[in-house]
């Protein structure tokens, strides 16, 4: 496998890899390149984040481009979309890696979709990392699921100053009523209809399996902002997000209703 972005995530993986049995070529900003020379069909996996994620398309040779497997946190499609490879293979990690250089903590599920979402999901799971390759309005569900969980946990460990694990004991209640917010939207502008309670419960299941993770609000474009771009869109009213947006600090940052 090769992998682009030798930070936490590919790190981790190409360090993982031998372990198993398995080969992994790491590319970093300056070498490892000319791994990408080599006939299209093998999957090359991009571990870095969204706003460099321009970069390593232009970077990457045309007939290597569908061979992309995309790993990135949050709304992406638009993007993927603007740099011409919105059919490539996306996938959805339900594993963290707290910094560069630590082992990958396990979690749930991950999740893939696209040409190379099997030979992907394979190689995870022989390295001890469950994941499966699932059709895309699965996987537009668990994009929706990730996307909330990251919202709805970078806004309530910042307020409250906790890890995930204390935010899912503590506040199921918040989490609720973001899930009904978060559901409305999923349904409006990403054509997933789901439970609000059935969203919460599987939001607190993922932070139980990382309990010590303190999240926070970041990639703005592709999570909060997302949502906030949305909500005006479909004209939905989003109280506790927007509520939860200015306990953080974030007022400045509050699209107008
Ligand atoms: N960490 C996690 O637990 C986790 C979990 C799930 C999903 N993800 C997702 O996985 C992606 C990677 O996350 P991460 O935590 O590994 O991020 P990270 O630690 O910041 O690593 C990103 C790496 O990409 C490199 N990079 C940036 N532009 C590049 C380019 N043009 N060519 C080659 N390398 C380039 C960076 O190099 P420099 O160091 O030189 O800047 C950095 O080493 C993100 O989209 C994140 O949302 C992460």
């Amino acid at each position: 496998m090769i992998v682009i972005g030798a930070g936490r995530v590919g790190t981790a993986l190409a360090a993982r890899a031998p372990e198993h049995g398995l080969s992994c070529t790491l590319i970093d900003r300056e070498s490892g390149w000319d791994a990408l020379s080599g006939p299209q069909g093998d999957p090359i996996v991009v571990a870095v984040r969204n706003p460099d994620l321009a970069d390593v398309v232009r970077a990457t040779p045309q007939h290597r481009r569908d061979d992309l497997v995309f790993l990135q946190n949050g709304m992406i499609r638009e993007t993927l979309a603007e740099l011409g490879v919105a059919r490539a293979t996306r996938g959805l990690l339900y594993f963290a890696v707290p910094s560069r250089g630590a082992p990958v903590q396990p979690g749930r599920t991950s999740w893939f979709s696209g040409p190379h979402g099997l030979a992907v999901a394979r190689w995870l799971g022989t390295m001890g990392l469950v994941s499966r390759d699932v059709d895309w309005a699965r996987f537009s569900f668990y994009e929706l699921e990730k996307v909330s969980w990251l919202v709805a946990h970078g806004l309530l460990c910042t307020v409250h100053d906790c890890t995930v694990g204390e935010v899912a004991e503590r506040h199921a209640d918040t989490l609720l009523a973001l899930s009904r917010e978060l559901g409305v939207i999923g349904r409006c502008a990403h054509g997933v209809d789901v439970d609000p309670e059935y969203l919460r419960d599987k939001l607190v299941d993922y932070s139980r399996s990382v309990p010590e993770w303190r999240a926070s609000v970041k990639a703005w474009d592709w999570r909060d902002g997302w949502f906030q771009r949305q909500a005006a869109r479909h004209g939905v009213e989003t109280p506790v997000h927007r509520e939860l947006l200015r306990a953080a600090g974030f007022s400045d940052r509050l699209a107008q209703p």
